[in-house]
């Protein structure tokens, strides 16, 4: 039996899953409410909140599956990328408790883990998983990728942004029209109610398969500039118009480049991960496809679209197996590719 600890530590949420042969026991995220007030992510006030949370999160991800420390097989972490304070703790942590147990520590590629999370099994008969070789569109608040997923440990990011990531076109755009932060989960809820074709904004051509959402955010901004001197209450009167326009630009951009690669490559497996793809407009764009151009399609369940540690163990059990422990002296990296 393998019984392996998930740790995630690399941004705003504590998390600790555990993982047995497969197949999810338990799931704990305590998310950290102080930046709220601050409009984004205090790098400080994180790692302190992750050095408070750490010991609960974990004992109740134990508690919950019915696991004893002494049981665990094994420690997987994130070691990267991420806010380094925010990883220092994670890290720290799996080091104190593999080495107290005498186990191996198992480091963790948070983007690697956002793609592995369709493979996170809630029961033994849970048999949806993707099947290899498929693409995976990796959307979060800092990246924008398509990734070819050739095996476990064997992916190849085809095409990526080359200024913003789509999360924060979102969050930027929702930011200047007072909507707070994170803004995607609120431009998204406002969109449902707007006409998506009420507003055109610039959409970027960009070669292969990378994105660019810079362009974007900038005629978005134009727009609300030139039409806020007409009308000081341009952006309350068009809310919704603005969000479902914004919204529907973005996802035109994402799908335009997958459908690219899909076709170049002939893979009609095609999975959504990371932050962004608890968007409903996008999850609607795949269903669409899936119709449309006979796509089988995999979005994961909404809890494990954000930071989570499941996906964190899921990875760890893959690397277990190939038995691909890391060092003690192994260091967090804040900045990586896959
Ligand atoms: O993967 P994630 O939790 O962490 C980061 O990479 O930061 O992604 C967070 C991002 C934020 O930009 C947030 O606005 C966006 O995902 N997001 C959404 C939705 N829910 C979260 N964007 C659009 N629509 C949503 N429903």
């Amino acid at each position: 039996m393998i019984t392996i600890l998930g740790i995630e530590s690399s941004c705003d949420d504590t998390a600790a899953a555990v993982i047995q042969d497969g197949v999810l026991l338990s799931n704990i995220i305590s998310s950290q409410k102080v930046h709220e007030s601050y409009g984004g992510v205090v790098p400080e006030l994180a790692s302190r909140a992750h050095q408070q949370n750490i010991i609960p999160v974990v004992d109740q991800a134990l508690k919950k599956a019915g696991v004893n420390k002494e049981d665990l097989t094994a420690i997987a972490f994130t070691r990267g990328p991420g806010l380094m304070g925010s990883l220092l703790v994670g890290t720290s942590f799996a080091k104190g408790l593999s080495s107290a147990l005498d186990i191996p520590m198992i480091d963790v590629n948070h983007l690697h883990a956002h793609v592995l999370a369709h493979f996170i099994k809630e029961s033994k008969n849970d048999n949806n998983q993707p099947q290899f070789p498929f693409l995976c569109l990796l959307v979060s608040g800092g990246n924008s990728q398509i990734i070819l997923v050739k095996s476990y440990a064997d992916m190849e990011i085809i095409g990526q942004t080359i200024d913003d990531a789509a999360g924060e076109a979102f969050d930027k755009c929702a930011k200047v029209m007072g909507l707070g932060y994170p803004g995607g989960p609120v431009v998204d809820r406002l969109a449902k109610e707007g006409d998506a074709d009420k507003f055109k904004l610039n959409k970027p051509h960009m070669p292969g398969y990378d994105y660019s959402f810079s362009g974007l955010k900038t005629s978005f901004l134009y727009l609300l500039r030139d039409e806020l001197k007409k009308d000081s209450k341009f952006i309350d009167k068009n809310k919704a118009h603005l969000c479902a326009s914004l919204q529907a630009t973005i996802i035109d951009v994402l799908m335009e480049q997958l459908r690219k690669a899909a076709k170049d490559l002939a893979i009609k497996e095609v999975a959504v991960a990371g932050g962004v793809s608890a968007n409903s407009g996008l999850r609607s764009a795949f269903e669409d496809h899936a119709k449309r151009y006979g796509w089988k399609i995999h979005i994961p369940p909404f809890g494990y679209t954000t930071d989570n540690a499941a996906m964190i163990a899921m990875t760890g059990y893959f690397k277990y197996q190939d038995k691909e422990f890391c060092a003690m002296d192994a260091a967090p990296f804040s900045r990586v590719i896959i």
